[in-house]
């Protein structure tokens, strides 16, 4: 698949080209813009030239069926509009999404990609190419010999340190950690059917439940390379991470940049990886080396890392400060503020079943097999429970049948679980993690207006068909003679589903249709 129209060629530049030159040799697609005000201002009033498309609406109305669901014209057309440096980057990026990703990966959204991948893939470590996508703009292509990275701001002795530095382990000891990251907007598609929010300048990707992945990360702890650097100045209480993406935001132009607080730094919770399950990291994922931050959001997991930050309070770049936002249910479009939204940080208790499918039809004999995750960003999920009619009986899935515990990843569990009744039920899972902690129950009692962080009860409706059942089984039996398949249950069925003497014999036994005066 091709990066579908517009391209960069057919776009309609208005007034000169600009050109904005790639601030380091080795960096394609790195247009540095936090170190030149006058650089932002000269490519805001380039943004001003166009009225660029807005994004589709595709909450009021059913999603588009197709892979890639959502296009990004719009973020296109800002990168088209930068010139020649960043022109190219849909293109490039959509060529790594080929190059790096499974071919079966759920295309959410074209550029700035973000995919996940088949729900049927569910392992405890995640294959790198099945690893969810979350990007807010193009993939800097960085050349290994050229990377270097910088820590500045609140400490004592200031450092570049190149790649090679990093992996020395004479300078620095190396860790490996298993981590999950989660993008808050998992399961948004249960809160965007139920009710719409926030159309956010960046299109909110209607992820599903696979927006989370884990992978044994390798690298350095990020303490290490504070400690190498000094230590920190007096008042260095935050760690901002610059992001080599070019990020857009209401009419301006900034680099990724988010921050964590040092508390999470020198409990050796933050590391610069340059290795994915034992591989070099991908592009896609951030190559030559990215930020891992255990149990946050992963917003915080700045990828193509150029420069650490101390700073003495939380960065005021605006993905830290007007992103990933979480608005308790009645505050919203009409009243919220930056400040009076819970920054999210720490990810809650959440879970999903992954495997049956939502409207699913399932034929069985009284068990029905589920599969799914369970992760808590404070702990570790302990117990995790399964309902088939709702959510008032439910089964514990047993020990054995978790995968094994990690301080910072999820569990992958499965379950045969007892299915008696039949029709349209609703399948259900929540997850208690060892605080205790548990999950909303349903959507509406979490909802949120940027729609984030979908962590009620995860609810599926499937179709149950009980071979246990006489009749069920004799309905099968009977399409399987004529070599009828049951399936859909939207078709009608090719037969009819009783004889003459069969209906009158029965009615004979109910004493007719209507009562005897
Ligand atoms: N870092 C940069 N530089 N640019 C980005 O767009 N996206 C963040 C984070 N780091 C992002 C980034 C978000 S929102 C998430 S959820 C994770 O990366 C996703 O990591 P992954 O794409 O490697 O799965």
């Amino acid at each position: 698949m091709a990066p579908a129209e517009p391209n960069a060629q057919a776009f309609k530049q208005q007034g000169e080209v600009p050109y904005f030159a790639e601030e380091r040799k080795g960096w394609k697609g790195y247009i540095e813009w936090e170190k030149y005000p006058e650089k932002k201002k000269q490519a805001i009033d380039i943004l001003k030239r166009y009225d660029f498309p807005v994004s589709p609406e595709f909450q009021m109305v059913p999603l588009p069926k197709t892979n890639p669901v959502l296009e990004g014209v719009r973020w296109k057309y800002y990168h088209y509009a930068m010139g020649p440096t960043l022109q190219d980057l849909p293109d490039i990026s959509w060529k790594y999404v080929l190059k790096e990703k499974s071919p079966d990966m759920i295309h959410v959204l074209q550029f700035p990609y973000n995919g996940e991948p088949p729900r049927d893939r569910l392992t405890a470590i995640t294959p790198n190419p099945d690893f969810f996508v979350r990007n807010h703009g193009g993939i800097p292509e960085i050349e290994e010999d050229e990377y270097f990275f910088d820590v500045d701001g609140l400490v004592n002795d200031p450092k570049r340190i190149t790649l090679k530095d990093l992996k020395d382990e004479s300078k620095f000891p190396r860790m490996t950690a298993t981590v999950t990251l989660q993008c808050s907007g998992t399961r948004r598609i249960e809160q965007i059917h139920e009710y719409p929010g926030d159309g956010d300048e960046l299109i909110n990707a209607p992820w599903g439940e696979g927006a989370i992945g884990t992978a044994k990360w390798t690298g350095v702890s990020l303490k290490k390379i504070i400690k190498y650097c000094g230590g920190l100045k007096e008042g260095g209480q935050h760690v901002e991470f610059f992001g080599a993406d070019t990020y857009f935001k209401k009419g301006q132009i900034f680099n990724y940049v988010v921050s964590v607080p040092m508390r999470k730094v020198k409990i050796n919770e933050v590391i610069l990886a340059w290795e994915m399950n034992g591989k070099p990291l991908p592009r896609i994922h951030g190559f030559p080396l990215r930020v891992v931050v255990m149990g946050y959001i992963g917003a915080r997991s700045c990828k193509w890392l150029y420069k650490i930050n101390l700073i003495a309070d939380p960065s005021m770049a605006p993905v830290q400060m007007k992103e990933y936002l979480y608005y308790s249910p009645q505050i919203g479009k009409h009243n919220n503020t930056y400040s009076n939204g819970f920054s999210i940080q720490t990810m809650p208790v959440s879970s999903a079943i992954m495997t049956p499918l939502n409207h699913d039809q399932i034929i069985h004999d009284g068990k029905i097999k589920l599969t799914g995750w369970a992760f808590s960003g404070s702990g570790w999920p302990e117990r995790v429970e399964v309902s088939g009619d709702g959510g008032s009986i439910w089964y514990e899935v047993p020990y054995d049948k978790m995968s094994r515990k990690y301080f910072h990843a999820w569990r992958v569990w499965e379950y045969e679980m007892p299915v008696d009744a039949e029709g349209w039920l609703e399948f259900c899972v929540r997850t208690w993690d060892n605080a205790l902690n548990t999950q909303p129950t349903y959507v509406r009692s979490a909802w949120n207006w940027d729609l984030h962080v979908t962590s009620s009860c995860h609810r599926i409706k499937i179709y149950s068909m009980n071979r246990l059942k006489p009749a069920t089984a004799k309905r099968l039996k009977q399409c399987e003679e004529r070599g009828i398949s049951i399936l859909p249950i939207t078709q009608p069925l090719e037969m009819d589903v009783e004889t003459e003497e069969e209906y009158l014999e029965e009615m004979k036994k109910r004493e007719g249709r209507d009562p005897i005066e």
